[in-house]
């Protein structure tokens, strides 16, 4: 039984995801924010698929002390429970924010949770993803487009917009993808990111303040069921042999941003690497 591990799968997209992987036979461990919502998650899913193979851990994955210790926990649990191999790791986790926040680190917290926690968590399970010859795969946004990532000030503190921080992240989500191809491919490791489309979930109405609260909900009455995004998941865990492209919606491959870059995303992985204090090749075998 392949063994796949979704951020966020408590609710929206990474639930959903989460019920139809185990429906196709997967072994699905989910990251949730609180226990509480792990719990909940796990009677949704039996519900629906009471066969379903599945797991949930805890914690908040925007402070890096907590994700260290959240991933210790899935590194132990792979090597105890998964013959030490992870067949994909859907990077779904994500939040919108309505002010300039800051982690423990002093991280812009959209820029944190959305992009940073994923880079992070990938380094931490990447030897159980090499072992599989497996896939990584992120949740961006169509908003990724028509944006710039701001290196003079990639926390976004001056003049802070939350939705320029918002896209920027997705932006992230998709140059740490092809960052990933462009290092690993060749190691059998395959990176994508799916464009969800716009969907009716609750995203904008935690931990948001009453503005974003409104407009969001007026929003998303116009977006698609979780379920519609969850088929490309699927589609990109099914297919025998890994898909070439790198951003998805609707199964299909899709035109990216003009900002997706060699440059750029060089240039992204080196600042992650730095504000995570870690080096992927310190534990990557280079081919
Ligand atoms: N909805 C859309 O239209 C849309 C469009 C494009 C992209 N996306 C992307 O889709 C992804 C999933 O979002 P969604 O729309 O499905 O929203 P969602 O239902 O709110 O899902 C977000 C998930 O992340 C968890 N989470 C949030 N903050 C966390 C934290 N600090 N630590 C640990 N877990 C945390 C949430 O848990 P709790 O609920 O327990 O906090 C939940 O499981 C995000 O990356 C988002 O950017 C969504």
């Amino acid at each position: 039984m392949k063994t796949v591990i979704i951020t966020g799968a408590t609710s929206g997209i990474g639930l959903e995801t989460a019920l139809k992987l185990t429906l196709k036979g997967y072994f699905v461990i989910g990251v949730g924010h609180s226990r509480e919502n792990c719990d909940m998650a796990i009677e949704q899913i039996m519900r629906r698929n009471p066969e379903a193979k599945t797991v949930f851990f805890s914690g908040e994955l925007m402070q890096q002390r907590e994700l260290k210790r959240v991933a210790f926990e899935l590194e132990r649990y792979l090597a105890e429970n998964c013959n030490g191999e992870l067949y994909a790791l859907i990077n779904n986790v994500g939040g919108v924010r309505s002010w300039y926040q800051t982690t423990q680190e002093g991280y812009e917290q959209q820029f944190a949770l959305n992009h940073l926690a994923s880079f992070m968590l990938t380094y931490r399970l990447f030897p159980y993803i090499e072992k599989a010859l497996g896939r990584v795969i992120m949740t961006g946004s169509n908003s990724h487009k028509g944006i710039k990532i701001q290196w003079k000030d990639v926390m976004l503190k001056k003049g802070y917009n939350p939705l320029t921080a918002y896209k920027q992240s997705k932006l992230c989500n998709i140059l740490f993808a092809k960052a990933l191809n462009d290092r690993y491919r060749r190691n059998g490791i395959a990176a994508y990111t799916v464009d969800p489309g716009l969907v009716k979930t609750n995203i904008g109405n935690k931990q948001t303040g009453k503005l974003v609260n409104v407009i969001w909900s007026l929003r998303k009455k116009q977006g698609v069921s979780p379920e519609i995004p969850a088929e490309t998941y699927v589609f990109l865990c099914e297919s025998r042999d890994a898909p070439k492209g790198l951003y998805y919606y609707l199964c299909r491959e899709q035109k990216y941003s003009k900002e997706v870059t060699n440059e750029n995303a060089d240039r992204l992985f080196e600042l992650s690497e730095k504000l995570c204090g870690i080096k992927y090749s310190d534990l990557v075998t280079e081919l």
